[in-house]
């Protein structure tokens, strides 16, 4: 072979470890990540989630020593998701000041003050006992608008009891700008919103249900309010949308089946993107590796790190504290 120019080496840069960690384009921190936290009323210890290995739902108590490990471990940021001892038809349990998710929210505030970001999943599934993330009217449906009026006032209850930033997943029509006008004229003018602006309605929130105890009524879906998993441009509207309804950060979720999903918000949007590695997502990394079938750390980190190369500044991911661990030695 006679080149005119030298052929293009890259594996120059790949000889060593050392010289790989200097170009990477992509890198992985633990201020990247949020660990979703479950807190259940009424118990006194914690309780394993068969489908979500490593992951429980949580007793006030072990809340508390829980977030102050994570925080000792460098993680920046959780989001709570509570379980209720008793549903009803329009999920008071998310309003209520003496809710689980709200007494949990000031119990870790008065722990860790501002040390941790403290986020809460503003939705109604878990509290409902029909299971929908809405009220129903008299035909089954959820109703978009009844539905905003008890989002506002979660977002209050919220807000009040500590939460840093609310995290609307409930995908109703205009929840971002209802919940922003609530918030205001609550005071609570500093309290942010991480939108889920594109959330699909995914098979990958199965080990979620467990972890919630949701069972929709019917064997019914979510199909009437997330997204269908065939539509990619679809999203963009819906991150336009809310952040011109006061949106400060936004969410694709679930992460790895959607990575055309982030990059394309990612190129629209100056804001923070986050990503939601779900519940399925984590227990398909536990089931094969418990298999020995893959190398639990090394796909896990491949994972994460092909989540955040797509475009997101934060991942919400159950493996948080494992990487945790990890990047503390
Ligand atoms: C709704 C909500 C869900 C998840 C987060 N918020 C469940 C759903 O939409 O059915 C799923 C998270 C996961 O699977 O890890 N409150």
């Amino acid at each position: 072979m006679s080149a005119r120019f030298p052929v293009s080496r890259p594996r120059r840069l790949r000889r060593t470890q050392a010289l790989r960690d200097l170009v990477a384009e992509t890198r992985l921190n633990v201020n990247d990540l949020v660990a979703p936290l479950f807190v259940r009323e009424g118990i006194d210890a914690p309780i394993p989630i068969t489908s979500l290995p490593g992951v429980v739902q949580h007793s006030r108590a072990s809340l508390r020593e829980e977030v102050r490990q994570l925080a000792d471990l460098g993680i920046k940021s959780v989001i709570l998701f509570g379980v209720p001892a008793k549903k009803d038809e329009i999920g008071s349990g998310a309003f209520d000041p003496a809710g689980i998710v709200q007494v949990a929210l000031n119990d870790l505030r008065s722990d860790l003050g501002d040390r941790m970001v403290l986020m809460s999943d503003l939705c109604v599934d878990e509290y409902t006992s029909h299971g929908h993330c809405g009220i129903l009217d008299g035909h089954g449906s959820v109703d978009n608008d009844k539905t905003l009026e008890i989002y506002a006032k979660a977002a209050i209850a919220q807000a009040n009891a500590g939460a840093h930033i609310v995290a609307p997943s409930g995908m109703m029509d205009g929840q971002v700008g209802v919940i922003r006008s609530a918030l205001d004229q609550a005071g609570h003018v500093e309290t942010s919103i991480l939108a889920y602006s594109a959330k699909y309605a995914s098979g990958l929130y199965g080990p979620f249900r467990e972890a919630v105890d949701v069972q929709i009524v019917g064997g019914g879906d979510r199909k009437g309010y997330q997204q269908d998993w065939r539509n990619a441009r679809e999203a963009l509207t819906e991150v336009e949308a809310d952040i011109e309804q006061g949106a400060d950060m936004v969410m694709v979720k679930p992460a790895l089946a959607y990575l055309d999903v982030i990059a394309a918000v990612r190129s629209i949007v100056n804001v923070p993107v986050a990503a939601y590695h779900v519940s399925g997502e984590y227990s398909m990394i536990k089931a094969a590796s418990a298999n020995g079938w893959i190398d639990h750390d090394v796909v896990a980190t491949e994972h994460l790190t092909a989540i955040k190369r797509a475009g997101a500044d934060i991942i919400l991911t159950y493996l948080a504290r494992w990487y945790a661990e990890l990047a503390n030695g």
